[in-house]
């Protein structure tokens, strides 16, 4: 099977498997365990921040980084299309007691104008903005990149007014690599930074929050109150050491495959693409046709072993990742075509 429904079904490598299984481990949560703490430190030195803190999740790194930085019933800012409003079960609303202000915007990115005018002046009547978020690269907007200008320029707005920014990195290393420069140039205005080990670059568990050494000492706190504290999790960070040696310096090729499907798929009759959109590793598309729905696509790909998601009637989106070849991409072109186009 060719599975394009997620870089999330990416299986850990062999070098992943033998380290795990060698791993120095101790104690995390006394601080004991070698190999999480290397990780951390890593991390850490490429985002470009004094610590980090190994979570298991990345919606679980977004929430403690927000509990960090706010106070029940302070605002927090965001995209109208984020990953932490969309698709985490509302914790930050339920759990961390924000209000969401949600912005508007092409390729997920809000404008410092939108920004300014939604961190409202004090007011005896209003709630206080707490944070902002945004996230790098985009996932519903289909894996858009924030470039170091945006970034500075909505951190720069944020700062101005007293209010600290939490970047969602889960794919910040895609939005690096895609825009050209060091992931810590991202990261270095905002407060907060998130990414993921198990995406594309192909570790099977865990995230890293990354920031300055007093708000990681908070974030400890709150990973410890919401059960996320481990014991022997070298074993698993081992796997997060080798991802960034190895995956993150192939996150490019992620990038050229997306590129070749993008441009078959934008050939084709009743598919709306928009290029631009296409960055990084996601290719989100729409299925206009008469004859066909983005459900029934998939359906008919499935006959031919590969695996693909709708995300709604018209909507599907393909994910590249290291555990498809290039030749298994020219599988699916040729597939497309055949549906398609009845070539
Ligand atoms: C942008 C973004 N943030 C956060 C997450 C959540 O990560 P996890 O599934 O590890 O909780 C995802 C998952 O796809 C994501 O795409």
């Amino acid at each position: 099977m060719i599975d394009l429904r997620s870089d999330v079904k990416t299986k850990p490598t062999d070098l992943m498997r033998q380290a795990m299984a060698t791993a120095e481990v101790g104690d995390d949560i006394a601080g004991e365990d070698p190999t999480v703490n290397e990780l951390e430190r890593r991390s850490a030195e490429l985002l470009g921040k004094p610590a980090g803190l190994f979570v298991p999740s990345g919606t679980m790194g977004n929430l403690v980084g927000l509990l960090a930085l706010t106070w029940p019933g302070q605002k927090m800012i965001l995209h109208q299309e984020a990953h932490v409003f969309r698709w985490e079960r509302a914790g930050l609303t339920r759990i961390a007691g924000l209000m969401t202000h949600p912005l508007p915007g092409a390729y997920g990115a809000f404008s410092p104008e939108d920004l300014e005018g939604a961190i409202w002046e004090p007011d005896l009547h209003s709630p206080t903005t707490g944070v902002v978020a945004l996230e790098n690269t985009h996932n519903r907007a289909g894996g858009t990149c924030l470039s170091v200008a945006q970034t500075r320029e909505l951190c720069e707005v944020a700062h101005r007014r007293g209010v600290p920014v939490h970047v969602d990195g889960a794919r910040i290393f895609n939005a690096a690599v895609a825009l050209g420069v060091e992931a810590r140039e991202l990261a270095a205005p905002a407060d907060s930074v998130t990414f993921c080990f198990s995406k594309g670059l192909g570790a099977p568990v865990g995230s890293m929050v990354c920031g300055e050494t007093d708000f990681i000492d908070r974030a400890r706190e709150y990973r410890k109150l919401l059960g996320g504290a481990m014991r022997q999790a070298g074993v698993v960070a081992a796997a997060g050491l080798v991802a960034l040696e190895h995956e993150l310096p192939r996150l490019g090729e992620d990038h050229e495959k997306a590129r070749r499907l993008a441009e078959t798929l934008s050939g084709l009759p009743g598919i709306v693409l928009d290029l631009r959109t296409v960055q990084t590793n996601l290719v989100r598309f729409e299925v206009r046709r008469e004859d066909l729905t983005a459900p029934e696509l998939c359906r008919r790909l499935g006959e031919q072993g590969i695996k693909a998601g709708a995300q709604s009637d018209t909507e599907i989106r393909f994910v590249t990742h290291r555990d498809q070849s290039f030749a298994d991409l020219k599988v699916v072109c040729g597939a497309l075509r055949e549906i398609l186009k009845g070539e």
